[in-house]
């Protein structure tokens, strides 16, 4: 009998689902739905710029027809100005959140930032919170950002120069490639992208805006070489604000006005990596790669 009993309550539990261990019933939880892919990215809020992303989701929608698409800004500065406009983009956490709730069991988060700083290693941490919690998401991946190895560093520089660099650039101009920099140990990264660069092409250099390499580092280097033409890229994910301001505007303090002033003629090039094939394809390349492995690096 109490066996009877015993095998009663066991099929009982069972069709209350997993959550009976502490109440008798619980509520059903959402129908789980199959792969989600969520695009992580710092944010623009300069339209144009934006355009980036778009190209972005298409190719990723290509690549993984199956997959739901989400994105993601980790600068909140940026959603609040494009809240402002009416225009709603999650945090990371949100949009896990919304996932989780959806009932999203598969959730590849993919960092299109530059390089592994801040920004990505706090959305990695807490995008294992979501896998960790009561009813979490079963499986999150995180997809590293685009400069991370010797591999990434060689691609990216092997996307510039077939894709990015225009046509008419002899070889006697130079090809500065303009990065963010941060106070993250990462920043080194960008000294590394100087070396492979140097390697690659003699004139191409790599600064930063933020960080290391600095502006006057470059220009020292422009000068020693007698470079009379410099094509000026930006080194991130959209040619937004950094690039409209920093790197082409006629302030004073700009790279362009700065190799103006010293004599070296200065052409802005007004593209984000983003917008191009051969950049999206290392990312898509690398998320085919990852479906294989849970954790980046492993
Ligand atoms: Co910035």
């Amino acid at each position: 009998m109490q066996r009877i009993l015993f095998v009663l309550l066991a099929v009982a539990m069972s069709l209350a689902g997993t959550s009976a261990v502490f109440a008798y019933g619980g509520h059903a939880g959402p129908e789980p739905k199959g792969e989600a892919l969520l695009l992580v990215t710092f944010g623009t809020s300069v339209p144009k710029a934006q355009k980036a992303f778009a190209h972005v989701e298409k190719k990723m929608k290509t690549a993984f027809p199956d997959t739901e698409i989400r994105w993601a800004y980790t600068s909140h500065i940026i959603r609040k100005k494009l809240a402002e406009q009416g225009k709603q983009i999650d945090s990371p956490e949100i949009a896990l959140a919304k996932l989780m709730d959806e009932g999203y069991e598969q959730v590849t988060m993919q960092s299109l930032h530059m390089l592994p700083g801040a920004e990505f290693h706090e959305v990695y941490t807490n995008a294992q919170l979501f896998e960790d919690m009561s009813g979490g998401i079963k499986n999150i991946r995180t997809g590293y950002p685009l400069l991370v190895d010797n591999q990434s560093m060689d691609l990216v520089l092997d996307a510039v120069f077939t894709q990015i660099v225009p046509k008419e650039r002899k070889p006697e101009d130079a090809v500065v490639l303009m990065g963010h920099g941060t106070h993250h140990p990462s920043d080194a990264i960008y000294s590394a992208m100087m070396y492979k660069a140097q390697e690659k092409d003699a004139n191409c250099l790599v600064g930063t805006v933020e960080g290391f390499p600095t502006f006057d580092e470059v220009l020292a280097k422009l000068q020693a070489k007698g470079v009379k033409k410099a094509y000026l890229i930006p080194l991130m994910t959209v040619a937004g604000d950094h690039s409209i301001n920093d790197m082409a505007s006629d302030e004073p303090d700009s790279w362009k006005s700065q190799l103006t002033k010293a004599g070296i003629e200065a052409v802005p090039v007004m593209h984000g990596l983003a917008e191009f094939d051969a950049i999206i394809d290392i990312w898509i390349k690398r998320l085919k790669a990852s479906m294989l492995h849970k954790h980046p690096g492993k």
